[in-house]
């Protein structure tokens, strides 16, 4: 796990494996890819989220959406995200796809720290390196 002056390496590493986790249950017998989220929100909650695939492809949902609906669920619409890790079974890379990015930027602030595999381990980012013009109704 890289290190982060923003989390400490230990927190990453719980967010890290509870993603791996995740990883064990997505739903993906088309793709044959399998992901895992975890999101930390700044309650210190961490929620867990997996791809989940369907036969009419274009409605699969990626992991991290799938845990950003599951921590809105189990506590509520006011909800904030300190960080996001990402994990697959595939040892791929596998930055957020531009939708989850979105998604991620509802929920929270262009410092969140997101972790996502990379070749020969992870990249650690905030949400404004990767989305650096989120879409805004107040913009
Ligand atoms: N996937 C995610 O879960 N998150 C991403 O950010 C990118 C892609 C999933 C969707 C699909 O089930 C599989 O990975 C292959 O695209």
């Amino acid at each position: 796990m890289a290190s982060s002056s923003i989390l400490p390496d230990a927190q990453l590493d719980v967010l890290a494996r509870h993603a791996e986790a995740a990883a064990h249950h997505a739903y993906a017998p088309y793709s044959r890819f399998f992901v895992g989220a975890a999101i930390l929100l700044d309650s210190g909650e961490i929620v867990t989220g997996c791809n989940v695939e369907n036969a009419s492809y274009r409605l699969t949902t990626c992991a991290e959406q799938t845990a950003i609906a599951s921590a809105i669920a189990k506590f509520g619409p006011e909800i904030r995200i300190r960080a996001v890790v990402v994990h697959n079974l595939n040892q791929s890379t596998c930055q957020p796809c531009g939708a989850c990015r979105q998604t991620i930027a509802e929920f929270a602030p262009p410092t969140a720290i997101i972790v996502y595999p990379s070749p020969g381990g992870v990249t650690t980012c905030t949400l404004a390196e990767l989305l650096p013009s989120s879409f805004s109704l107040d913009a």
